[in-house]
């Protein structure tokens, strides 16, 4: 364990998927600027992303991204002790390209570089201190997150189920077997005529209507995994029943806010039961929510109501990808004495606790 010294500030650049982030963290925790240039609009037009189209957009926007979230700095570069960038799970070339340029930058400037586990960023995003404060200076002890905890990540392309024994201590409990949560949202909407992405237009419409009929909720017995694969099916079969009975193929509005309800209502029992139970079952001392669908307010709503431990889950900006949360992931390498060597290559499918 390397003590760091106090202000030790970390430039990360996040570079996952369709989002170009550029973070300066001081202390693990304080957010001194977080920029996201956005590439939704551009795949929003191919009806999801295409990766060659997410690279090409990624180097274009890399320089004043980078250059906006160092302009809050007042002496630059000269406050940057440390880089991190995520190194995978992600698409290849998109990962190369923030992977190369933090590298590049270290060397040059001979400071210190360590690679970050895109799902461990997401978990950390619950470290970063909110709102950040203006001053660095110390004052009473930080409210961290306790050790042993139970993190569910959930987003459009990952869903799982930790347990965190500790810093760099993961276990996998579970994970899905099929769609990603969001990936479910994004795809269930698209089903019902609902816009891209689909996890806040399903939640909009799903708002104020007070019950429906339930569908299916794969359960997968004595396991912690994961399927909506069949939810969707029934979602699909539900649509194309009401689409016969009307003789149009327009969905009528009621229709669609009842279907999105029972839709989320399921998603959530799920993700909520298994999560409360590993939580109990693991003695874990509080219950961390992170990934973009941990914006769900239902979700969050329902886990925070049914848990027997604290839980918590970070502001709807940090839920999404940022290289803030990297930087709070990379805090934790550089005090446990970890650094990445200039021979670290992307690893797409990179697992937890790997
Ligand atoms: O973490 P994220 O920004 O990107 C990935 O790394 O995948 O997550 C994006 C996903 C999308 O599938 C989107 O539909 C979902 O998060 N999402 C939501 C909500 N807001 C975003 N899902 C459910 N409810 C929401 N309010
Ligand atoms: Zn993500």
């Amino acid at each position: 364990m390397t003590h760091l010294p106090p202000g030790f500030t970390i430039l990360a650049l996040e570079t996952s998927c369709d989002e170009t982030a550029a973070a300066v963290v001081r202390d693990g925790r304080s957010v001194l600027s977080n920029v996201v240039a956005s590439q939704m609009d551009m795949h929003r037009r191919y009806g999801g992303i295409v990766p060659e189209v997410a690279s090409r957009q990624h180097i274009r926007s890399l320089t004043p991204v980078l250059e906006e979230a160092l302009a809050v700095l007042p002496t630059g570069w000269q406050n940057i002790d440390a880089i991190a960038a995520t190194y995978g799970p992600g698409l290849s070339g998109a990962l190369l390209t923030g992977l190369n340029a933090a590298k590049a930058i270290a060397w040059q400037r001979g400071l210190p570089f360590v690679g970050v586990n895109h799902l461990e960023a997401h978990i950390y995003a619950n470290w970063l201190q909110v709102p950040a404060p203006v001053a660095t200076s110390d004052t009473s002890p930080p409210d961290l997150p306790a050790f042993p905890l139970v993190a569910l990540v959930v987003s459009g392309g990952h869903t799982l189920l930790a347990l965190l024994h500790d810093h760099g201590h993961y276990e996998l409990l579970g994970q899905t077997r099929d769609d990603a949560v969001g990936e479910a949202f994004d795809k269930v909407a698209r089903i019902m005529g609902l816009d891209y992405p689909g996890g806040p237009a399903i939640q909009r419409v799903a708002e104020g209507i007070p019950r429906s009929e339930a569908l299916p909720r794969a359960w997968l017995r004595d396991s912690y995994d994961f399927s909506f694969s069949g939810l969707k099916t029934a979602v699909l079969h539900k649509v194309r029943e009401h689409q016969a009975q009307t003789g149009t193929s327009n969905l009528d509005a009621q229709f669609v806010a009842q279907l999105a309800h029972a839709f989320q209502e399921s998603v959530v029992d799920v993700l909520v039961t298994k999560t409360i139970n590993a939580a109990a079952h693991f003695g874990a001392r509080e219950i961390l929510l992170a990934g973009g669908v941990a914006a769900n307010t239902r979700l969050r709503h329902e886990l925070a109501r049914r848990a027997s431990v604290p839980v918590r889950y970070p502001p709807i900006w940090l839920c999404t990808d940022n290289a803030a949360m990297v930087a709070a992931a990379a805090y934790y390498r550089f005090e446990a004495g970890v650094q990445s060597g200039w021979d670290l290559d992307v690893i797409p499918g990179l697992k937890l606790g790997a």
